[in-house]
């Protein structure tokens, strides 16, 4: 078995490129560091964080990137519904500072939505970000108020991605089970 990672281990100037992989069992002291590390000790009464309290992770969808072997960033994917729509919601994703301008973020982003996708059970991938970081990257910004969340939210943040170029516009209502989505 692989010896978990605490993310103050991830300090070496590594020079490669990240790649990703599924996250493992022995990633979670890894992840647990580096969410304290990236979102501070406020990170629990954030409103992502609570969704996630209620709609649990798919564990499956959990991603890890690593940089010659070392984990260095961590994504995580919700299943929910909004509006009888079955979707995802991305985050908390966090690079590790060390490691951070490499990549390893758009990568995970972008890898973790396609895996997500891939399965065909949901339609769009739904996240609280920046539009400069995000936008890029495919997500667009959703019609302000019309996605409900369990807490306060800055409107102008809640970014979607989806096939359907039109759902950014229309995608409305309180986020769900995702079991609730025809
Ligand atoms: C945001 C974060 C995940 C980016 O990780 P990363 O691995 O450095 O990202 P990448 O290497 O893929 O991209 C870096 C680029 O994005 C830019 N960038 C980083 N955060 C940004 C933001 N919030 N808005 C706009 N651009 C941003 C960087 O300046 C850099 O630009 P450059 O390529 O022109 O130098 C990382 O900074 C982090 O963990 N931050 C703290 C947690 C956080 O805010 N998570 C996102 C919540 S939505």
């Amino acid at each position: 078995m692989t010896t978990p990672v605490a993310a103050e281990a991830a300090v070496a100037p590594l020079s490669g490129q990240p790649t990703v992989r599924l996250a493992r069992e022995e990633d979670e002291v890894f992840v647990d560091d580096l969410q304290a590390i990236a979102f501070g000790p406020g990170r629990f009464s954030r409103t992502a964080f609570r969704v996630r309290e209620r709609f649990p992770i798919d564990k499956s969808l959990s991603l890890i990137a690593e940089v010659d072997g070392t984990p260095c960033g961590s994504v995580w994917m919700t299943p929910i519904s909004v509006g009888g729509i079955k979707g995802y919601l991305l985050g908390p994703l966090a690079t590790h500072p060390n490691f951070r301008k490499r990549g390893a973020g758009k990568l995970l982003a972008r890898e973790v939505s396609k895996l997500a996708m891939s399965r065909g059970e949901g339609h769009f991938v739904l996240l609280v970000g920046d539009q400069d970081y995000y936008c890029p990257l495919g997500w667009k910004i959703t019609v302000p108020g019309n996605v409900q969340f369990p807490g306060p939210v800055d409107p102008t943040r809640v970014l979607l991605l989806a096939d359907d170029p039109e759902l950014a516009n229309t995608l409305k209502g309180s986020i769900a089970d995702f079991d609730l989505g025809a």
